[in-house]
């Protein structure tokens, strides 16, 4: 398999653009299969996760058009099938989002059950209880969810976990439901907003998205609309996190400094000197990082995503800084890998404790995921010597061209193919 070259110890300086949302076009995409008419996409980024889904919504019947480097238009008229393939849904978790999409579209939908992951267990049973309560069944067996339902009714459901894929399942269900539906305890991270307003742009009715409750009455039908994806906050806390911990100067561009609210917070008391702007943020370096202790929490909190990009810096901080994962129970797989590089890290249930000053050295590694995989990019730009880093298969499915964009702002990172 491909895997990435990195030399250092690198200082990162220049400008870096942010692409769209990741987590808002999963969703988008097989959202629009709702439609009656054309549904245009604008800046989706380049990423496999969008690839495989327009293969996916090919494969159902829809015709795809590409616009241009970021754009594609939908032709959902012709969508003709409810059941999506093993070998492209397996490619992505988000594929679920097909359950909503085609339940609303056929009133079924079969689609197989969500691949592992390495972030721990990742139910869906908040997705089918909230499925179930609309008044539709739900059947899993052979590895696949098999849903369907005459008549989906608006009612109320609560979520027993905050959860985003669950929040977003249900909107897509709900939308041409009969009557009203309220979803209580939901998620609110900014790409539900951008999701609901894509949604209501196709005529739906949604109303509350990005507070705990949203309220959707369901309309007859879904016409076709032009979306602009909002910029990925985790890929410019990505960049941000990167700059930081290598003292360097970037500018990130295309970032809406509220969603990363949290993250500049901490920054600030980890003693990162940054400017933010109204669709800025400017790292201006970090000589003598603080330790601090962070907890992950579901939006507005510090992002589960960019748990694993704060890891690195905290290795060169004087003192000892603790990280406790309060969403996912098993996303500590970097550690051992940031261990083999020589940071001294231990993990006690959901925290970890990271003892500072100590150098990293390069080491051949490996990403489990794509956040995982991008903390060990950032590691192997502070680490003494080569840091090889496998797995990179995991990081181009969520981050567009990252090695370009790093290399645009003095990375020096080479991707070796595999033969
Ligand atoms: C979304 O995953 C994101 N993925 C994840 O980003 C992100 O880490 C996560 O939300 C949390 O913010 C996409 O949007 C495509 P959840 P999702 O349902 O929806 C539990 C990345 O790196 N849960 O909010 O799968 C679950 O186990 C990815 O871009 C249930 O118990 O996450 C977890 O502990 C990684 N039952 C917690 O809720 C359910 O039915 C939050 O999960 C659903 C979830």
């Amino acid at each position: 398999m491909d895997h990435f070259v990195i030399n250092g110890t690198v200082t990162l300086e220049g400008e870096v653009v942010t692409s769209g949302a990741k987590n808002s076009s999963v969703a988008i995409l097989p959202a629009a299969l709702m439609a009656d008419t054309p549904v245009t996409v604008e800046n989706l980024p380049h990423i496999d996760d969008i690839f495989t889904l327009i293969e996916l919504i090919q494969y159902l019947g829809a015709e795809v058009k590409t616009n241009g480097s970021r754009s594609i238009t939908i032709y959902p008229e012709k969508v003709h099938s409810w059941k999506a393939p093993y070998e492209l849904v397996s490619k992505l978790r988000a594929s679920y989002y097909f359950l909503g999409s085609l339940l609303t579209r056929f009133k079924r939908a079969v689609i197989p059950l969500p691949g592992g992951c390495p972030l721990g267990p990742r139910p869906i049973d908040q997705h089918i209880k909230g499925f179930q309560a609309l008044g539709a069944r739900v059947d899993i067996q052979h590895g696949f969810i098999q849903i369907e339902a005459e008549q989906l009714t608006g009612t109320q459901i609560y979520l027993d976990v905050v959860s985003v894929g669950a929040t977003v399942n249900l909107m897509l269900a709900a939308v041409t439901a009969r009557g009203k539906t309220v979803l209580e305890n939901v998620a609110k991270e900014p790409e539900i907003v951008d999701i609901a307003n894509f949604l209501n742009a196709m005529g739906a009715d949604i109303v509350g998205a990005g507070t705990d409750e949203i309220k959707i009455c369901g309309v007859k039908k879904l016409q076709g609309t032009a979306h602009m994806v909002i910029p990925d906050r985790i890929e410019a806390g990505t960049f941000i996190m990167a700059a930081a911990s290598t003292n360097g100067n970037v500018l990130v561009k295309e970032v809406i400094p509220k969603h990363l609210e949290s993250v500049t917070a901490k920054l600030k008391e980890l003693g990162v000197d940054l400017e933010v702007g109204e669709d800025w943020i400017h790292v201006k370096g970090c000589s003598c990082p603080q330790p601090i202790n962070i907890k992950t929490f579901p939006y507005p909190g510090l992002p589960t995503d960019l748990q694993a990009l704060f890891m690195p810096i905290m290795t060169r901080a004087r003192g000892t800084s603790v990280i406790t994962e309060n969403v996912f129970e098993g996303r500590f797989k970097h550690v051992d890998e940031l261990k083999r590089m020589g940071a001294n890290i231990r993990v006690d249930g959901r925290s970890a404790i990271v003892e500072g000053g100590c150098g990293l050295t390069g080491a051949p590694v490996k990403a489990t995921d794509l956040r995982a995989g991008a903390a060990l990019i950032i590691a192997g730009l502070l680490a003494e010597g080569e840091t090889a880093v496998s797995g990179i298969e995991h990081i181009d499915r969520g981050y567009e061209k990252i090695e370009e964009k790093f290399n645009r702002i003095g990375a020096g990172i080479k991707r070796v193919r595999q033969e």
